[in-house]
């Protein structure tokens, strides 16, 4: 499974980069709004930074709603750098989006996604990436990890290409069930990821071996 980082912090980007764990990055407006990033062209050059620390696909969001727009917004984005993946909400337009940027060969990571009929609709489209939100569905008390399963069932049963990228994620319970139901890649923020490190008798363990080192080694 892909590890992705969703910030648009590039500290904590490097800091992900530098685990030498990291396959790529997501973004949205609220994460970008939350780093003070404004104005289209701060925005577009922090797409840029984020592309020069990291090795894999970089999503970036169109903010445009309508067909014409996205598609604008979405080959700006494509020109920045290889590494991105144009990030296009599940609405009517956006299904065509991804439509037309599939046959142009430039990646899409289709966004918003909340059922498996949405995810199914996305694949058909072409979309390379489905971003299903599981912490905000546990948030109103359906199951995010039940609709990744959803999703994987019927992807596997037609070999779509698309892959499940389980978004929204909050903690690192949520990236072990994905990791067993086969999820793709799992994007989520850096305390999710370093939560992964941790185990009591990790520390404990250590603490002896370094303390019985020590009896011998005064
Ligand atoms: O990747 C989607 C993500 O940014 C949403 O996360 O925690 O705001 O539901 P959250």
């Amino acid at each position: 499974m892909k590890f992705f980082i969703d910030t648009a912090n590039l500290k904590e980007i490097q800091e992900a980069q530098d685990l030498g764990v990291l396959d790529g990055v997501t973004t949205n407006p609220s994460l970008m709004a939350k780093e003070g990033i404004s104005g289209k062209n701060n925005v577009l050059k922090h797409y840029k930074a984020i592309c020069e620390i990291v090795d894999g696909d970089v999503s970036a969001e169109v903010i445009a709603t309508d067909f014409e727009g996205m598609i604008r917004e979405g080959e700006e984005l494509a020109e920045l750098d290889d590494k991105i993946v144009v990030k296009i909400p599940m609405i009517k337009d956006g299904v065509k989006a991804l439509r037309y940027f599939s046959e142009k060969g430039i990646k899409t990571n289709c966004t918003l996604i909340f059922s498996a009929g949405q995810a199914l609709l996305a694949a058909k489209a072409g979309a390379s990436y489905v971003s299903p939100f599981i912490g905000r569905l546990d948030d109103i008390s359906f199951d995010g990890i039940e609709l990744i399963e959803q999703i994987r069932t019927i992807y596997d049963n037609y070999g779509f290409d698309t892959e499940i990228l389980a978004a929204s994620v909050r903690h690192p319970i949520h990236i072990i069930k994905c990791a067993e139901i086969g999820a793709d890649v799992m994007t989520g923020p850096l305390s999710a990821i370093t939560a992964l490190l941790k185990h009591p008798l990790t520390d404990i363990g250590l603490e002896k071996f370094l303390s019985d080192h020590a009896k011998t080694n005064a």
